[in-house]
């Protein structure tokens, strides 16, 4: 199983952060492996080269200790060999595989994996970088490609998480799993095998346990500053869970509980991801998180 040509689709902030990994792996450029980052906007596209330039000249700060020529260098280099295109039929046409990271949505992830379906080549895999979504029913969108459609759950901030969740639906082939595997390595990322369940393996683990904080706090045992200092300080995460729900977004949070609460049956341990009160109400005044310039927190104005 060869891969050399992958596009990713969506061009926010996690379809530009895998497209930036991807081209900047060390493994990957000896391979002469080629990128193509799609949306459906122009603009799109260059919020998402602005956010892989900005996360590019931070890697480069360090890596070439404030050289600013040499970091110019490395930036150009990377960022020049990512193709960018708003034509999604097109780009697929000419890939290995197709990595989705559009709107967490049932319906315009099988739209796009239906259109995308009739546009690439018979051998190409399909990969969605869902994160709630059951993975099967989106491969339910395509004809024929159900052995080669995968999860490949990654990490907010992508360039700096070294996981990826390869999801395995029952009809995944185990040459597409294990050439998506070795394409994970050589990314320089470690690569999880986990079932089509809800949440895979972080978010079953990691929602309720932000939601369980809320209701925390909510319940009047702690203040919101003192659990996510317990939690850096006792439990060692780099982020408490107040933070991190803000720097997730507070609408991405609920949006997941709230979809597997209503899918409820055959979840167990569904009151865990009932969404709290309070996070509804935030959610409910515009304040998202990090994003909007306030969640929890505030971050003074966007
Ligand atoms: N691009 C490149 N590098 C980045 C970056 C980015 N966007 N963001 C952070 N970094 C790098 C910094 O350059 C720095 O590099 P260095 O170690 O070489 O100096 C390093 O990350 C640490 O960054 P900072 O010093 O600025 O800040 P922190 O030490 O607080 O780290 C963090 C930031 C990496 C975000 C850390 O706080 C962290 O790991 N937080 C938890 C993140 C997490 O849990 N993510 C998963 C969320 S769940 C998810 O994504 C699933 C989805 O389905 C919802």
């Amino acid at each position: 199983m060869s891969i050399s040509r992958v596009s990713i689709v969506g061009a926010g902030l996690m379809g530009a952060g895998i497209a930036q990994s991807i081209a900047a792996a060390p493994a990957l450029v000896a391979k002469k492996i080629q990128v193509t980052l799609v949306d459906v906007t122009q603009d799109r596209l260059d919020n998402g080269k602005k956010i892989i330039h900005q996360s590019l000249a931070r890697i480069a700060k360090k890596k070439f200790d404030g050289d600013a020529a040499k970091s110019g260098e490395f930036v150009d280099s990377i960022l020049s060999s990512i193709a960018f295109k708003t034509d999604a039929g097109a780009a697929a046409s000419e890939s290995d595989l197709i990595i989705e990271a559009i709107v967490e949505n049932l319906d315009a992830k099988q739209k796009l994996f239906r259109d995308l379906d009739t546009r690439a080549p018979k051998h190409a895999i399909f990969a969605s970088n869902t994160s709630s979504l059951p993975i099967a029913e989106i491969a339910k969108s395509t004809l024929s490609r159900r052995d080669r459609f995968a999860g490949l759950h990654f990490f907010n901030p992508v360039p700096q998480m070294k996981l990826v969740e390869i999801v395995r639906t029952k009809e995944l082939s185990q040459d597409v799993f294990v050439g998506l595997k070795q394409l994970v390595k050589d990314m320089d990322k470690v690569g999880v095998e986990c079932k089509d369940t809800p949440g895979f393996i972080v978010n079953r683990l990691l929602v309720p346990y932000m939601l369980e904080a809320v209701r925390l706090v909510e319940r009047g045992d702690a203040t919101k500053e003192d659990v996510d200092i317990a939690m850096k300080l006792g439990a060692g995460y780099p982020m408490g869970p107040f933070e991190l729900a803000d720097y997730v977004g507070l609408d991405t949070t609920q949006f997941i509980t709230e979809g597997w609460y209503k899918a409820g049956k055959g979840l167990q341990g569904k009151e865990l991801v009932q969404p709290p009160e309070s996070l509804v109400k935030l959610v409910g005044e515009g304040k998202l998180g990090r994003k909007s310039g306030a969640g929890f927190y505030d971050y003074g104005k966007k």
